[in-house]
């Protein structure tokens, strides 16, 4: 790895481009690492923030979640969107859901769902997953042996499963698809808070329609309970309810899908480890870890201070702003020996940080985890030979990023399903 950057470090923090380059990614963030773990930094268009780089400091900032708040800011925005968010909903918080409360507020939030989602009910939904997962590879037989596996698989797959989760129909699976990409594309990237705020207008009309028909019609599934849920006896907002929906039906799969391409990716460019995996399947819960310490789909969060403390040595000030940078705590070689290798038997694979740490830790880890656990497994067993068709592109967004495009090509193995 080259020990000089061109460019102003604060610039490359925020560029969206250095998100769509991992080599690019690396080389600031190991800079970081080693010079300067807590960077002070002021990019021209963005309010200024301190960037967390080391794994050690970006888990005690996600610990100490009394002196680190969610609230007010979450992600990188730049001052004119934040602007624009203003004067277009009344606020600087762009939705009041999970990822933006705190104690006492999100524990009781989160505590609607938290059972859902644990690992011991998901595997309820194994089956419908695993017949996903049938299906999926299906098409991929059919496609005859080749495709854009990021836009023609991974993009599909965890879609279908949030919407098992939140029990929308598969006729409306390309609307979902299409709202949540145009929200995270937006959050950090090219089409700004205009495209975001779009996207948000359209999945409340959505889900508004949802919260009626489960009042009447009530199931299992998530959706029932966000429609029908209450807090201290008394129904949940309008508002909280609509942003729970939305990050539910957003969060889980754009992420989940990178950690899909991704992972596939890796496998590709390391034959010895797509080999490794393939004469001990037993290995996939380690490789899945694996995948997502690699590809850490989430770019950052953010916290803001509470009270004067230090972080890393440096003197943080009560309301500054901390940027937790997640793929770059993932590459750490204090917890992670020999970082930049991928190995789908890492002993400390399950170190990382990817889904975050703590009291916010991603609701949907036990789900990301089975639905890919399940995928590859099919995956595995009815393909060979899996080989790069064409050159690989990925999403230039600071916030979620991952392939937008995988060409390649396999063969299907003689024996079928
Ligand atoms: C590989 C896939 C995924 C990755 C990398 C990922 C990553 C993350 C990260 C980094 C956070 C913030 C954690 C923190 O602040 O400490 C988060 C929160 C969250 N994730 Fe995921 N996620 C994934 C899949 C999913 C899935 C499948 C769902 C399904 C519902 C989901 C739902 C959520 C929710 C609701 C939160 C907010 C939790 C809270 O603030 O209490 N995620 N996720």
């Amino acid at each position: 790895m080259s020990d000089t950057l061109s460019g102003n470090i604060d610039e490359i923090i925020v560029d969206p481009k250095t998100y769509g380059d991992e080599h690019s990614y690396h080389r600031a963030f190991d800079r970081l690492r080693r010079d300067d773990p807590v960077h002070w930094t002021e990019p021209k268009d963005y309010r200024p923030f301190w960037a967390v780089t080391r794994h050690a400091d970006i888990m005690a900032v996600e610990l100490n979640a009394k002196n680190f708040l969610n609230d007010p800011r979450q992600f990188l925005v730049t001052r004119a969107d934040e602007d624009l968010l203003l004067e277009q909903t009344g606020s600087h918080k762009f939705a009041h859901n999970l990822v933006a409360m705190d104690d006492p507020e999100h524990r009781a939030f989160r505590s609607l769902t938290s059972a859902w989602f644990g690992a011991k009910s998901i595997r309820g939904l194994e089956e419908e997953i695993a017949a996903l997962a049938r299906e999926t590879v299906d098409r991929m037989v059919e496609m005859g042996g080749s495709c854009d596996f990021a836009a023609e698989i991974a993009a599909w797959f965890p879609l279908r499963t949030i919407m098992i989760v939140l029990g929308v129909p598969r006729e409306d699976e390309p609307l979902m698809l299409h709202l949540s990409q145009k929200l995270f594309g937006s959050v950090g990237g090219v089409d700004g808070m205009a495209g975001m705020v779009d996207a948000f207008n359209a999945f409340n009309d959505y889900f508004g329609k949802v919260t009626e028909d489960r009042r009447r019609n009530p199931r299992g599934d998530v959706a029932t309970i966000l429609a029908t849920a209450t807090i201290d006896g008394e129904p949940i907002g309008e508002a909280e309810r609509n942003a729970y929906y939305l990050i539910v039906a957003a969060a889980g799969h754009d992420t989940t899908s990178s950690s899909i391409s991704g992972g596939l990716l890796a496998l590709i460019q390391n034959p010895d480890q797509m080999a490794k995996l393939r004469a001990d399947p037993a290995l996939i819960g380690t490789a899945v870890d694996e995948f997502i310490r690699w590809t850490s789909p989430v770019k950052h969060f953010f916290r803001t201070a509470v009270a004067d403390c230090e972080v890393g040595g440096k003197q943080i000030r009560a309301g500054d702003n901390l940027m937790m940078c997640y793929p770059s705590g993932n590459r750490d070689a204090s917890v992670f020996d020999d970082p930049y290798a991928f190995r789908v038997d890492r002993p400390d694979a399950r170190k990382h940080l990817s889904f975050g740490y703590g009291p916010h830790l991603c609701l949907g880890n036990a789900l990301a985890k089975l639905e890919i656990r399940i995928l590859f497994t099919e995956m595995l067993r009815r393909i060979d030979d899996f080989e790069l068709a064409g050159d690989p592109a990925w999403v230039e967004a600071s916030f979620v990023s991952g392939l937008k495009h995988l060409p390649i090509r396999y063969k299907v193995r003689e024996t079928g399903a």
